[in-house]
């Protein structure tokens, strides 16, 4: 298998990827969509892609859902179950309730919102009507997040307008007729334009219902280039008002383009997955025949930051399943990791500590990162191939008053960080020169490593 293909992340067979989308559980599978260039490993022909697990970790790709027409891209959008049929999508007699899925439609100098239909649970698709459902007759104005508002008993449609920095709330009971109800922006983290909106309710732990704003930015993000913000406020089924302001939801380069998961079996579960890369190099990144991958699907919440929420994520519980036999991590010293072996690392940092995580392969050092001292910092090397790759990476952790918890997930070409209760997150790509083959921690951390059993099939031949 290829050095760099990961083993408990997704990525297509082959071809480009970017922005997860359409995320629903239905038909008892979870789907995960993705914008995919069926053709190439470059951004073009753009369609759907489809993948369905049981456990969120193990998928099977299937043929592509949406494809590309020759009149226009099928850029990112959700889907929703229509349990009630509002959408008159559904024929008697069909074993599931429509899958509704709404996504954007990119013509020449032309965005708009359209729909489709599954009515097998998700497995097959068509393109549901001609026209376009919201149409504003603009260049740019896409990526709809729909959900079902129960509250107002009305379906609900994010949709984002990038020049202008806003957000578009829009009405609808049926899913066809689309009313503006509210625009939200321009605040926050202006200076690229937007995409990717999502909006979602979350419960506080004190059983207190917030609800979170999510916004991806193409410019100025916390180590600039992209990088996505959020709000915790209030939605009253037509605004949303903020409460606090900005925040990052992730620290790293590569966190991009999350949207949360639609019909959960728990409703109470909230789930997001975004592409783990970045527009600045997403074009140059040196892996074959794939190029593009998904973060892990992340649990989300809310805990106090002092007097404002933040939003905590924390790698969906399902992944410790996949955990293989404990082996202690001891300061100083080395962990021999077998080449492709995927690690998922705990450590507690006590108050006034810090730990560094040293990752190696033959060729050298290929990530460091180090916590204490009030920060996180992920330090990856520069690539001749990758313009911009290099660098030192921050983040500040919350004033622990105790002990700060550290998780930390390596793949073959990537590190996801968690730290002080998920509400740091740090995702970063890496792009080992050799596979990692040693671990070292030092510092004064107390520590566990669990290999991971890998979730992707072995495929043959492949470089
Ligand atoms: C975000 C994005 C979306 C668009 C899609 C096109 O990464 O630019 O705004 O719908 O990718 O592939």
């Amino acid at each position: 298998m290829s050095t760099l293909r990961p083993r408990v992340h997704f990525t297509a067979r082959q071809y480009w990827l970017n922005d997860p989308n359409g995320l629903v559980y239905a038909g008892g599978a979870y789907h995960l969509f993705y914008q995919h260039n069926p053709r190439a490993a470059e951004h073009g022909y753009m369609s759907w892609g489809h993948a369905t697990s049981p456990d969120l970790l193990t998928w099977t790709e299937h043929d592509v859902a949406l494809p590309w027409r020759e009149r226009h891209d099928v850029f990112s959008g959700s889907a929703v179950v229509d349990w009630a049929n509002t959408s008159g999508l559904g024929r008697p007699g069909d074993p599931h309730p429509p899958v509704v899925a709404m996504y954007t439609a990119a013509g020449y100098y032309h965005q708009a919102q359209h729909l489709a239909v599954s009515r097998d649970g998700g497995a097959t698709w068509d393109f549901a009507t001609p026209d376009p459902v919201l149409d504003e007759g603009k260049q740019d104005f896409r990526d709809p997040k729909t959900f079902r508002h129960a509250a107002s008993g009305q379906w609900i449609s994010v949709v984002v307008h990038p020049d202008e920095r806003q957000i578009g709330v829009y009405g609808s009971p049926d899913l066809h007729v689309w009313r503006e109800l509210s625009r939200f922006g321009p605040v926050g983290g202006v200076d690229g334009i937007w995409e990717v909106p999502d909006l979602f309710p979350l419960t506080t732990p004190d059983g207190q219902e917030r609800w979170v704003m999510k916004v991806d930015v193409f410019a100025g993000g916390p180590q600039g280039g992209t990088g996505a913000q959020y709000w915790v406020g209030d939605f009253d089924g037509a605004v949303f008002t903020p409460t606090q302001p900005a925040r990052w939801a992730d620290w790293g380069k590569d966190f991009y383009a999350a949207i949360t998961y639609s019909d959960l079996p728990d409703p109470g579960r909230r789930v997001w997955l975004a592409w783990m890369n970045s527009w600045d190099y997403a074009k140059a990144i040196p892996t074959h025949p794939w190029r593009g991958a998904m973060t892990l699907p992340r649990e989300l919440g809310l805990a106090p930051d002092g007097t404002e929420w933040a939003l905590t994520q924390t790698p969906v519980r399902e992944l410790d399943g996949v955990r293989q036999e404990r082996r202690e991590l001891i300061p100083g010293q080395d962990v021999e990791v077998t080449p492709g072996q995927a690690l998922d690392l705990e450590m507690t940092v006590p108050q006034g500590g810090r730990a560094i995580l040293t990752f190696r392969s033959e060729a050298g050092v290929e990530a460091t990162l180090r916590a204490g001292g009030g920060e996180l910092v992920l330090e990856r090397p520069a690539r001749a191939d990758v313009p911009g790759f290099g660098g030192t990476h921050a983040a500040p952790l919350p004033p622990a008053g105790g002990d700060t918890d550290l998780r930390v997930i390596l793949d073959t070409c990537s590190l996801e960080v968690f730290a002080a209760g998920g509400r740091v997150s740090l995702t970063d790509l890496l792009l080992p020169a050799a596979p990692v083959t040693r671990v070292t921690l030092d510092g004064e951390a107390r520590r566990a490593l669990w290999p991971l059993r890998p979730c992707v099939p072995d495929w043959e031949g492949e470089e």
